[in-house]
């Protein structure tokens, strides 16, 4: 059974600020109790631009999500972090006993791990460390080698990094609502935490959360994460597009796009007519619906590219088993599905947080993957030590490191679970 009862994560995103409070019940079910869904200032592609403005969007967010469940509820908090300071490595580090045939330990495991610990500048903080796998004596691909007997073992790690800066802003912001941080997690990984099944993260696939300013792509084999990027295009990209071919208003052609959006025009039937309201005097006009889907297919195809180019630049010479996994706002634009299949080839699933019994249909949306895999990641990681800002990265590894070799605390969810 879980120890902490109550779990709140925060995703700041460059549309919308998504606080949700949730518990975790005797039976171990996910209960949300409030959530606060406010619209996003002062964020640039992952990047705080005005402290003020995130502060007081958080406060909102944040009064809004506690509104039924008193103040005072709320204390630690799991924050997604994204944005183009974020880099990842994957590293792969060694212990030796020579001579001796020992019993593989946790403690030689914290050795291990410690030894992952990459050296970073001033500039760069450690968000995570996931041991992806270990050679025992030459045994690959173990997934826990405690108990085994063993003279030399490796360790592989995905290590993710970020700007310190950046970072800093972020708790900065969110900490001066009187709530600390627990831990800042990968969007991605948040993300994926709540959409992906078991078998995809085994057969191996490529994650991506589409929001409004950034694409978070993860790729996931062998069950855990390979491999960490992001794009710094998203929807508002697409609303900008439109917007120049419709010659009108960011506003008014977001507007168009989630009305009559569509990302694959040959799959528009007949001559559908759209009104286009008046604009800096401009009358009133109709418009085909065809003619809105091209820009948002041309653009779509080039974010596809990036997604495919990123594939290539993490090694991999074709995508994955698993197919790609498509979440974030942006996957609800009608005919991406049909479009990814058509350009990158299949499977093609569009995701959005599923499976978790009792989940408000509110946030049954792809929006709210990144906010709802917050929740699921803090009950999963819960008692870890936040590795950024420690100012102990030597000492990291003790919590974090052993607790995936405990009994991990069972939410239902099918995501999770697999
Ligand atoms: N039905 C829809 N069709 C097309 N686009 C949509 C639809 N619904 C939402 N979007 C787009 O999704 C984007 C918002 O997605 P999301 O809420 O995931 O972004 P975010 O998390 O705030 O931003 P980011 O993750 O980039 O920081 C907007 O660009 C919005 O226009
Ligand atoms: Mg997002």
């Amino acid at each position: 059974m879980p120890s902490d009862t109550f779990y709140t994560a925060i995703d700041i995103g460059s549309s919308k600020i998504a606080s949700v409070v949730a518990r975790v019940g005797t039976e171990g079910e996910l209960k949300i109790l409030g959530t606060g869904v406010v619209p996003s200032q002062g964020m640039q592609k992952g990047r705080i631009e005005s402290i003020d403005e995130v502060k007081t969007a958080i406060a909102t967010s944040l009064e809004e999500a506690q509104r039924y469940i008193g103040r005072g509820v709320v204390s630690g908090v799991y924050v997604g972090v994204s944005g183009n300071h974020i880099t990842c490595v994957n590293t792969k580090d060694v212990v030796d006993n020579p001579g001796e045939v020992k019993d593989i330990n946790t403690h030689l495991l914290e050795q291990l791990i410690k030894s992952s610990f990459p050296e970073v500048g001033h500039s760069q903080e450690v968000l995570h460390i996931i041991p992806i796998g270990y050679d025992v004596d030459g045994l690959s691909g173990v997934r826990n080698p405690v108990g085994l007997h063993a003279e030399q073992v490796h360790v592989d790690a995905h290590v993710v990094l970020g700007d310190a800066v950046a970072l800093k802003n972020t708790v900065k912001a969110v900490e001066s609502n009187r709530v600390n941080v627990k831990s800042l997690v990968l969007q991605s990984l948040a993300s994926a935490e709540a959409t992906l099944t078991g078998d995809e993260r085994e057969m191996g696939v490529v994650f991506v959360d589409i929001g409004a300013g950034i694409t978070d792509l993860a790729i996931y084999r062998q069950g855990s994460p390979w491999f960490s990027a992001m794009i710094p295009v998203g929807g508002n990209q697409l609303t900008k597009d439109l917007q120049v071919a419709l010659g009108t208003s960011f506003y008014i052609a977001e507007e168009i796009k989630l009305k009559w959006g569509h990302a694959f025009p040959e799959m528009l039937q007949g001559i559908e007519e759209v009104v286009i309201p008046s604009f800096q005097g401009q009358p009133r006009r109709m418009v085909q619906r065809k003619l809105i889907a091209e820009p948002l297919n041309a653009r779509m195809v080039e974010m596809l590219k990036q997604i495919l180019l990123k594939v290539r630049q993490s090694g991999l010479r074709q995508m994955p088993d698993g197919g790609l996994v498509i979440t974030g706002g942006c996957s609800e634009l009608p005919g991406l599905q049909e479009l990814t299949l058509g350009t990158l080839g299949g499977p093609v699933r569009i995701a959005h947080p599923r499976g978790i019994s009792g989940l408000p249909t509110n946030l049954r949306k792809p929006a709210f993957s990144t906010a709802v895999g917050l929740l699921l990641w803090g009950i999963k990681h819960q008692g870890e030590k936040r590795l950024y800002g420690s100012g102990e990265s030597t000492l990291w590894g003790k919590k974090s490191f052993l607790s995936r070799f405990k009994k991990e605390p069972k939410v239902r969810s099918e995501a999770t679970v697999g």
